[in-house]
């Protein structure tokens, strides 16, 4: 194998920790943030790295892990035993096909909102090892950072190990560091667990490269959250909110009008044409995709859709795997299910329900609808309560409208029906046949009259 002379980056995640305090069933790096799981987050920044090489270091629940991110080309390490970082590390690098120069960098898996600037800051750096630490007020937990009189970082100290003195330093390790490979598997290779905790301590390597008169180089991150790692809930849930607070930032950076930054969640990817506006309390899941001029009102539920220019939703909608294709109005409180298709100019109003149906170009279901299964044509007027019955109990039909079809008001129209071009349905019908083009159907029953129709009374004592 032919190597470059440029030394090569290989990126070791840790992530067989037990995670004891997110009390749940799920391991704790395929958690969430943003839709996403931690682990993710964290792979998508070591691949932005362009790494020659990423290995995952599992253990507890590791089947689990390494099946939510199968198809990434990752080398996946077992830790059965959890001996401290130092001895995942080193299960981690064991077998990699490395030069001496190369570096490898440790991430933690559950750090998920490290972003790639800060791991160049470290990338660029030559010293034999690099940190990345972080200023924090309570540094309670943490590893701490210390240093001599010429301000070099000479060791790190585990809270449980550390002196009253070394307690008040506020400088911690954040976990991340990169080493050069070759230095790496030799102070690894000399880790001992004399310690507190009886562990194999990533961190002791610092004191080993000082103890060599080798440069220890510490890159300080100026934002806590980016640091960050998620030991419970509670610390999910703030990562939550920073990481939709960025989103927020960064989608009005890019000229969306978000009403509220710190109302606005997006679960996946928004992208925004020019002037789409989005008002408060929205959820965006999947890929979503708004084009120019969309307006989105207050508290809607928007997954995997595209909106086309133009179109404005109204409040408490919810769109799912659906294609607007521009100047729409929805809602509010409609809902479009997964395989509707609105041509544009069709509008949808409140309390109906679209699903896996094309709406024609100005088509209107303006009222207490249920449309499932069907094609409607263009310029249709479905009165309000217009529901199709597409499902027999095993299976369903379709239903197929013509072009400028007027359905009266709460009409049933039981699949598999067709309704041709230009035909009027009477309101209160239940269409079982097709309707001809041009035609006037009317299915109910015909209104009887009864003069001088004298109304049941109570019955009294008097009656009996
Ligand atoms: C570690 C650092 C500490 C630092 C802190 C930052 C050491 C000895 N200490 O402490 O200086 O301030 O992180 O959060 O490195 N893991 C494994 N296998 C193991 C042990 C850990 O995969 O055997 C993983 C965990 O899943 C986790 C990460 O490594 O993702 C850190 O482990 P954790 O036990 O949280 O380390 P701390 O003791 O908090
Ligand atoms: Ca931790």
């Amino acid at each position: 194998m032919t190597r470059q002379s440029r030394s090569e980056l290989h990126v070791v995640v840790l992530a067989a920790g037990k995670g004891t305090r997110m009390r749940s069933s799920r391991p704790k790096v395929l958690h969430e943030i943003g839709g996403r799981s931690m682990l993710a987050h964290c792979l998508d920044t070591a691949e932005a790295l362009d790494p020659a090489s990423i290995r995952v270091v599992i253990g507890h629940q590791g089947e689990a892990v390494r099946s939510a991110e199968a198809d990434r080309p990752i080398h996946w390490v077992w830790q059965h035993e959890q001996n401290g970082t130092g001895h995942a590390v080193w299960l981690g690098i064991e077998g990699l096909d490395a030069a001496e120069d190369d570096r490898v960098l440790v991430l933690y898996g559950d750090v998920p909102l490290l972003g790639e600037g800060l791991l160049r800051e470290l990338a660029v750096d030559t010293a034999p090892v690099s940190l990345l630490t972080v200023h924090m007020d309570n540094p309670t937990g943490y590893g701490r950072i210390l240093r001599d009189d010429t301000e070099s970082v000479v060791r790190i100290v585990e809270e449980k190990d550390a002196t009253e003195g070394e307690r008040r330093v506020q400088e911690v390790n954040t976990g991340i560091l990169m080493a050069r490979f070759g230095d790496l598997v030799r102070w690894l290779s000399r880790l001992e667990s004399g310690n507190a905790q009886g562990e194999l301590y990533l961190t002791d390597i610092v004191e080993m490269a000082s103890g060599e008169g080798k440069p220890v180089h510490a890159v300080m991150a100026d934002d806590v959250w980016s640091v960050t790692g998620v030991n419970d809930r509670l610390a999910l849930s703030q990562l939550e909110r920073v990481y939709q607070q960025r989103q927020a930032e960064a989608l009005a950076y890019a000229g969306t009008t978000v009403a509220d930054t710190g109302r606005l969640d997006v679960r996946g990817t928004l992208s925004c044409g020019l002037d789409v506006a989005i008002d408060v309390g929205c959820v965006f899941e999947g890929d979503v995709r708004l084009g120019d001029n969309v307006r989105i009102g207050p508290h809607c539920v928007l997954r995997d859709c595209e909106v086309g220019p133009g179109t404005v939703v109204e409040a408490f909608t919810h769109i799912d795997g659906a294609v607007l294709a521009g100047d729409n109005r929805v809602g509010p409180y409609a809902r479009l299910r997964p395989g509707s298709g609105l041509d544009s100019r069709a509008r949808i109003g409140n309390f109906v329900e679209i699903k896996a149906s094309r709406i024609g170009e100005g088509s209107k279901v303006n009222h207490l609808s249920y449309v499932g299964d069907s094609t409607v044509g263009d310029d249709c007027n479905l009165g309000a309560g217009t529901i199709t019955c597409n499902y027999d109990g095993a299976n369903k039909h379709h239903t197929r409208l013509g072009d400028r079809v007027f359905v009266g008001s709460a009409t049933q129209l039981v699949a598999p029906v067709s309704v041709g071009s230009d035909a009027t349905i009477g309101a209160g019908s239940t269409i079982t046949r097709d309707v001809g083009d041009g035609a006037l159907a009317i299915a109910r029953v015909r209104q009887k009259e009864i003069a001088g129709w004298e109304r049941p009374r109570k019955k009294t004592d008097l009656d009996t």
